[in-house]
């Protein structure tokens, strides 16, 4: 697994098990596991000079981290990753913040 979604997997695991039901369902917390994220990931052309990427509902970030993962791996010279992550629970948007570099 690569370095970003090896993080957001280490807290999707914590953060989940630390969450009650009733959140996570108020919310819609369902995380996607990295294995599928990185499903995911593979499955975008991110071989492309500029990419802008948009998470919506973003979560501990895994569905972001996954892509910039792959695109570190694929991309062309001087090619520009940009993606903005949206997250509305203040805790989880904490994580987030720590996960994602700026
Ligand atoms: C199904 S989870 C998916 C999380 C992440 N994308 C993933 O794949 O692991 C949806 C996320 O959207 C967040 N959310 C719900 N309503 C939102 C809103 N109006 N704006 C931003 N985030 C929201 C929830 O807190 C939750 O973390």
């Amino acid at each position: 697994m690569n370095a970003l979604l090896s993080l957001s997997e280490a807290l999707r695991l914590t953060v989940s098990s630390e969450t009650n039901r009733t959140h996570k369902s108020n919310f819609g917390q369902f995380m996607t596991p990295a294995a599928t994220a990185g499903f995911m990931a593979s499955l975008l052309d991110l071989d492309q000079p500029n990419i802008a990427l948009l998470d919506p509902g973003a979560g501990l970030g895994a569905l972001t981290c996954a892509v910039v993962d792959r695109w570190q791996q694929v991309r062309a010279k001087r090619s520009q990753l940009t993606a903005v992550a949206h997250e509305l629970d203040d805790d989880l948007r904490q994580h987030l913040a720590a996960t994602l570099p700026e």
